[in-house]
């Protein structure tokens, strides 16, 4: 078992390991003094998990309830979010009380936002279910739920107050969920750290505890550093400008992990043509994508794609800050003019190298 303090506005702990989640009774009162606890769950993780969760916590005199919404992006909605918040409300919920997010990164992101504005803020606790969860959504603090025109355009900075762990939790995951979690491993690798880039030629799934640790471990420096994203968190955006747009496209019917894995191939292939990384860099990293059978491109058009991008959150009026790789492990930030996007993105898609 590993423990990991992240030290944000708020500090907590991160606790990884095999078969934790049987302690999230005594974990929890470690940090929250309320009597109730709502478990925020999907309709596909509630009948794996949720009973045992309510179990658990019953043990440790806990009042419990829970609140189920349909798996899946399209749930990550204004419409879900108010629906939570009056469950709260209908719930008595007190700002002690503490909001558990048992999922995916959809619904942590969902119920971190509701814990963020219920009453301004109760306690909130992140049980990541999935690999991308454990290793990127539920740390750091970012909430939200999407917008007609957009993703994450609704959202708050909002910590947690624990993030437990269990990797025996990714047992049930599908290979297609698992691998979008694969992808947001890579991302850390090629952003931070070229040793556990090159680990990564091993599976993963015969490392996760390491994985995940040192995954946790960069987020963790990164938002320490930068926990509101003004300058270096950017650099956890590598892949995501064009993945976002690419899910947005496809009617969010793509999954995030394999959106940002082809924004990661596209963004590269940016960077060749400017010059930032070399044509070898370039090939790691679609080697490595497809070692874990993730794709590198969809049929989406440079422009529908610069279209998208001109929605997107990270935009700064007439500038696009992109994370873009200058070598396996260490990724620069750079600042594109809109204007310049569609001929940039173009060329990255186009140009073979
Ligand atoms: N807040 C952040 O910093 C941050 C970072 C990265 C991604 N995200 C967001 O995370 C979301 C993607 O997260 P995700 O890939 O975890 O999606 P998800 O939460 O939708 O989970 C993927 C699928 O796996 C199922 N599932 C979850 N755990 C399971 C388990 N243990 N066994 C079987 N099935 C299980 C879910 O029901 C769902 O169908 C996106 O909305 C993305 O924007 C947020």
């Amino acid at each position: 078992m590993k423990t990991i303090t992240v030290n944000a506005s708020k500090s907590y702990n991160v606790i990884i390991g095999e078969g934790i989640l049987d302690d999230a009774g005594s974990a929890m009162q470690k940090v929250s003094g309320g009597q109730t606890a709502v478990i925020v769950t999907d309709s596909n993780v509630d009948p794996l998990y949720g009973n045992r969760l309510t179990g658990i916590l019953e043990k440790s005199n806990y009042r419990v309830v829970r609140y189920v919404f349909a798996h899946g992006e399209a749930s990550k909605n204004p419409k879900t979010f108010l629906s939570l918040i009056d469950f709260l409300a209908d719930e008595q919920i007190n700002r002690t009380d503490a909001v558990i997010a048992l999922g995916g990164g959809v619904t942590g992101d969902i119920a971190g936002f509701a814990a963020a504005c219920y009453k301004r803020g109760t306690g909130f606790i992140q049980i990541p279910t999935t690999l991308l969860a454990a290793v990127d959504s539920s740390i750091g603090g970012k909430t939200g739920v999407n917008l007609d025109a957009g993703k994450n355009l609704l959202g708050s900075f909002y910590q947690p107050d624990l993030v437990l762990c269990d990797v025996l939790l990714f047992s049930t995951l599908t290979e297609e969920v698992f691998r979008d979690g694969c992808a947001e491993v890579i991302k850390c690798g090629i952003i931070a750290d070229r040793v556990l880039f090159e680990s990564l030629k091993n599976p993963v799934r015969g490392q996760l505890e390491n994985v995940i640790t040192r995954c946790v471990e960069i987020k963790r420096d990164i938002v320490a550093e930068d926990e509101f994203e003004n300058s270096t968190r950017k650099l956890l955006n590598f892949g995501h400008t064009i993945g976002h747009a690419i899910e947005k496209l496809s009617n969010y019917d793509i999954p995030h992990g394999h959106a940002v894995a082809a924004g990661m191939a596209a963004e590269t292939r940016m960077a060749v043509y400017m010059g930032i990384c070399d044509k070898s860099c370039l090939q790691d990293i679609l080697d490595m994508l497809r070692r874990y059978d993730l794709p590198e491109s969809f049929s989406f058009n440079a422009d529908e794609i610069a279209l998208v991008c001109m929605s997107d959150k990270k935009r700064d009026g007439k500038i696009i800050t992109m994370a873009l790789p200058a070598e396996t492990g260490k990724c620069i930030l750079k600042e594109i003019p809109v204007n310049e996007l569609d001929n940039l993105i173009r060329s990255g898609l186009e140009t073979s190298f």
